[in-house]
Formats: structure tokens, sequence, C-alpha cells
């Protein structure tokens, strides 16, 4: 009996503490339909959450852009006003000069480039970066390469000449689109279908599984791989949401959203695949780039980069990376 009271003595305070932390309920929001890799990923990733928390934790999604687009959606996470969302590297840009490095075209290497920088130290430092900002990054997601398309093939950069073309809008993605002679738009992710059917653009870029989601490949019919990008999608959580959240519960959904990563990489080869093959059903012709050209295109915007102080330590850093 004593041994017995002994051990419910000592066994008494976690349970109360794994017991009484208070149910949390962590909105996340973003602009990616539900069929979309990232977006089931993210729903994966929250009913580990729930799980492993014994239902403490909960992530309530918000999908398709319902909540506005990744801008104002990081806008809120800085307010206090949503706790999650999902943002684009480039995207990060105005937030975080560091963060144009993705956006700077013909970047890496190879895909065993790109994982080594994103799923190692200099990602894991570049994650961190935004903290002083209110939020910071917490998994990193493969998207892929971008390139354009439009209603005419784009084989070299004399064809990006006076072409009105959508990209998610930075100074250096508007520099790229510039110096191929095209005229770059700020347009929504949402809202580009419209914008092309409508000949508000004449061309868009992306990688293939959005192209085909979006059902843009309906309109544009000829995806040009020049692949200028390779921009990863970022999960970030706002700081006062990170607060919220016992010490227990910030190491489950850090270890759950780096084990999400993994989850998300192995679903996108995959996809790719598939959405090449709807492409091809729906019409689509892949055309083959001088990518040479495209990459010679853009050696201003690499001499800007190696000028800047900020963007060349990263770029260094980078390229240093075997
Ligand atoms: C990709 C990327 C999204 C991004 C979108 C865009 O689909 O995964 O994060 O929002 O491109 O072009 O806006």
């Amino acid at each position: 009996m004593k041994a017995l009271s002994l051990s419910v003595l000592i066994a008494a305070p976690l349970t109360f503490t794994s017991l009484s932390a208070q149910a949390v309920t962590l909105k996340l929001a973003h602009n990616l339909q539900n069929d979309h890799v990232v977006a089931v990923t993210l729903r994966h990733m929250a009913k580990e959450v729930s799980e492993l928390t014994n239902g403490k934790v909960k992530i309530r999604i918000y999908p398709d852009g319902q909540m506005g687009g990744p801008r104002q959606t990081l806008e809120m996470l800085q307010q206090g006003a949503l706790d999650m969302t999902k943002i684009s590297g480039s995207e990060l840009e105005p937030f975080e000069p560091a963060f144009s490095i993705f956006s700077l075209p013909y970047l890496f290497r190879d895909q065993e480039h790109f994982n080594k920088v994103i799923y190692g130290p200099i990602g894991h430092e570049l994650e961190m970066l935004p903290k002083k900002n209110g939020f910071t990054l917490i998994a990193a997601y493969e998207a892929g390469t971008r390139s354009f398309y439009a209603k005419k093939p784009i084989r070299t950069p004399a064809d990006v000449k006076g072409l009105k073309i959508r990209v998610i809008s930075t100074p250096t993605t508007n520099k790229m689109i510039e110096l191929l002679g095209g005229a770059p738009a700020p347009i929504q992710f949402g809202e580009v279908y419209t914008a092309l059917q409508q000949g508000v653009v004449d061309a868009a870029e992306n990688n293939i599984p959005s192209y085909v989601q979006t059902r843009h490949v309906e309109i544009a019919k000829y995806y040009s791989e020049d692949e200028h990008t390779a921009v990863p999608d970022f999960l970030a959580i706002a700081n006062v949401a990170w607060k919220k959240l016992t010490p227990d519960q910030q190491k489950i959904l850090r270890k759950a959203a780096r084990d999400s990563e993994q989850y998300e990489a192995k679903l996108w080869d995959a996809q790719v695949k598939k959405s090449r093959a709807e492409a091809i059903k729906l019409g689509a012709t892949f055309v083959k780039v001088d990518k040479a050209a495209f990459r010679a295109a853009m050696k201003p915007l690499w001499d800007s980069f190696r000028k800047d102080p900020v963007k060349d330590k990263w770029l260094k850093q980078i390229e240093a990376v075997k």
C-alpha cells in the first residue's frame, strides 16, 4: 500500500502536467488546393500532431486562399491573427532579403545540391532568420522547378520579349522577366487563371503540378521547360503561436514538421509524373528550351547578387556545398 501510494505520488505530477496542458487550436491557412501534395502533407502532419499530443494540439487548416494570399497570411501571422501558413521561398524576399536567393535563376546545380542546401545547415539557418520579424519556418517542401507557359512555345529568350508574365512579384523575379524583355505582372496565384483567360497576362511560370492543378494548362498549352528556378515552399509559424505550446508540444510539432518534409518529397515525384501525363492528355505540349541562352541572359542578375554583401554571402555558401 505504501509502495503504491508512493508511486502514485511520484507519478502524479507528471500525469497532472500532461493532462493539464491546455488544449490549443492552431489556425493554418495556405493558398493551395486540397489535392496539392503540400496540402495533403499538411493534413497528414496535423493528424500526427493531434495524435501525439492526445488531442491537445489541433491544427485547423484553411486551404485554397480562403484567408488571402501568402503575403496577407504572413502579415496575419505577424499581427497575431493567424498561427501558421505555407509560403513560397520567393514570397519571403520582402520579409527577409536573404530569401531573394531562391529567386535567383539557375542557383542549384541539380536535385542533390538543392536537397543538401534546403534540408541541411544552410536551410535550417535561413529558417530561423525571420524570427525577429515575428515568425520562423519549421519545414521546407520540395516544389520542383518553375518554367514558363504560354499560348505559344518559348524556346529562347527572344520568345519572351514583349510578353506580360505573371510572377510571384519580388524585385528579383521582376528583374528576371525584365532581363528577358518581358513585363512582370504581380497577380495572386488564385487569380492567374482568369488573368490568362482574359489576356491580362500572356504567360505565367510554375512547376508542373501547379500548372495542371490550377487548370492553367487549359489556356496556356505550351509548357517550355527552361526550369529557371527551384523554389521550396516553407511552413511558417508565428512566434506567439509557438509560445502557446508547452516544451513537449513544441518538440512534437517540430518533429512532425521535419517528418512531413520527407513525406511530401516522396509524394512530389509521383505527382510530377501524374501531372505531366494529365497535361498531355489535356492537349499540352512540353517544349525543349535553349537553357544555356536563358542562363546567359541572367548574368546581370547574378552580378548584382555578387555585389550585394548579404546576397553574396548566401550565394557563396550555397555554391560551396558539394
Ligand atoms: C507554387 C508554390 C506556391 C506558390 C505558387 C505561386 O505552386 O508551391 O507556394 O504560391 O507556386 O506561383 O504563387
